[in-house]
């Protein structure tokens, strides 16, 4: 067996589906490799929600073009969402693919390779979804203290702009006793932070118990998992109840961390959108939630440029931003999927009148995020040691509870350990401290 490159683009998901990949090849007999000159198989795992990732895979399939020219034996794979949406068109754009693979198969890939191998290409790509149990299961771990556990896979809401649904299929629960089961052994191998997956979370269970039973999963892993820090996402507001609210509020191990997405603020768009609430129901779960913990910091996604936003349906979007004021926000400009309601619909937004909200909603948002930051400045906070300084390798990163960034002098010693951090300045992107 060969070595094999894997190159991720996406979200959470997509990249426990690539550390699900190379437990699959690992097991199949690759060694994994960092350096694609080395590489005889580069695979790519990709997104395909806004139009930029379709753009940055057909990029970087491009570059490769001279290398497997030079290098007839070098496979090039390609799987996850875009592949999923796109499989027939992969192979019309970059010809020198050998094989395409979806989000439902990724345990068949070795098999795929080896037939590709033989020369000829290979597409396979079901549409029937399969098991979550299986396909929330792997067998690597990239980091040895923080890991990903999917609790569900795909998605039952069908938000008009977006494609997620077509390409991850319905909502599929993993039963609580095997989530149960697997945060323990995730325990035992040291696991001291586990983000919870699902593109709702708030929905578990639904599927399988004909209820949701998000916060009955959350107060069972608080209670018997042992992990100390547990995180969640992505939540929907239409789904986040006072349960969810008061199990976090109540809990030792739930961080008091909420990514909640509410991408308008404006009711007529958020409509449109087919997104299950308005916007006071919106602000409300936030007050709700920042009743319950004084202390939690809320981040979210904002669309931009939505199909027939006007004006004052983006100053609402910002008005409630300004009033909410969110630890951070991932902020998006619409971009047209098709096979979505919403790149059928009139008025598209001019790309520059889209650019130029945008670079508003971004003033404001740094603003406030520097501001929530500094609310930081004289305490002390527990963080996770994640390794060495991006930024000053003179310096140790970490994470606190709430998943903010701080910088601070520590020896290497510390990492993947909790260590009590004293904050002594705030930017907009992370913090700074002295460890005490
Ligand atoms: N399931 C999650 C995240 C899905 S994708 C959720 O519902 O919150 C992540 C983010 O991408 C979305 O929250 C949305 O803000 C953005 N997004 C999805 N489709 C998009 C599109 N067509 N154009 C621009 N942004 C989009
Ligand atoms: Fe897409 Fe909406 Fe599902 Fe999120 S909840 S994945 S935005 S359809
Ligand atoms: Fe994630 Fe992109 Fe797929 S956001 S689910 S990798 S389309």
């Amino acid at each position: 067996m060969g070595k094999a490159h894997l190159i991720t683009f996406g979200c959470q998901m997509n990249k426990f589906d690539s550390e699900r990949l190379t437990g699959v090849l690992t097991d199949a007999g690759y060694q994994m490799t960092d350096d694609p000159e080395y590489a005889d198989v580069i695979i790519f795992n990709t997104c395909c929600v806004r139009e930029s990732a379709d753009d940055r895979l057909y990029g970087r399939l491009g570059q490769l073009l001279p290398a497997k020219e030079r290098r007839p034996d070098l496979l090039i794979a390609v799987g996850g969402c875009l592949a999923q949406k796109d499989k027939d068109i992969v192979l019309d754009r970059a010809p020198h693919v050998d094989v395409v693979f979806g989000t439902h198969n990724s345990s068949e890939l070795p098999q795929m390779l080896d037939e590709a191998a033989m020369g000829h290409s290979i597409i396979r790509v079901p549409i029937e979804t399969g098991s979550a149990e299986e396909q929330s299961d792997s067998e690597y771990r990239q980091e040895r203290v923080r890991a990903w556990l999917p609790i569900t896979v795909g998605c039952d809401n069908f938000c008009t702009y977006c494609i997620v649904p077509k390409v991850r299929g319905r909502e599929r629960s993993v039963p609580m006793g095997t989530l149960i089961a697997r945060a323990k052994e995730l325990r035992a191998d040291g696991v001291v932070d586990l983000t919870l997956l699902g593109q709702n979370v708030n929905s578990y269970g639904r599927d399988l118990y004909g209820e949701t039973k998000f916060g009955e999963l959350l107060e069972a892993l608080d209670e018997s998992s042992g992990i100390p820090r547990i995180r969640f996402a992505t939540s929907h507001p239409k789904d986040f109840s006072d349960r969810i609210i008061e199990t976090i509020a109540n809990s030792n191990s739930i961080c008091p961390q909420i990514h909640l997405p509410f991408q308008a603020g404006s009711n007529r768009i958020l409509g449109q959108m087919k997104r299950g609430y308005d916007r006071e129901w919106y602000m409300g779960r936030v007050e709700q939630i920042r009743s319950a913990m004084p202390g939690a910091a809320v981040s979210t996604d904002v669309i931009v440029g939505f199909p027939g936003e006007t004006e004052e349906e983006f100053l609402d979007t910002l008005d409630l931003m300004r009033t909410l004021k969110f630890d951070g926000a991932y902020t998006f400009i619409y971009s047209p999927r098709s096979g979505t309601p919403a790149a059928k619909m009139a008025d598209e937004v001019p790309a520059e009148i889209s650019a130029e909200r945008m670079g508003r909603l971004l003033d404001m948002q740094y603003k406030i995020t520097t501001d929530k930051n500094r609310e930081y400045v004289g305490r002390t906070v527990e963080a996770l040691v994640e390794g060495v300084s991006k930024k000053d390798d003179s310096k140790l990163t970490g994470r606190t509870k709430e998943g903010k960034l701080i910088h601070f002098a520590g020896g290497f010693d510390l990492i993947d350990t909790l260590v009590d951090v004293e904050v002594t300045a705030a930017h907009t992107w992370y913090l700074e401290g002295v460890h005490s």
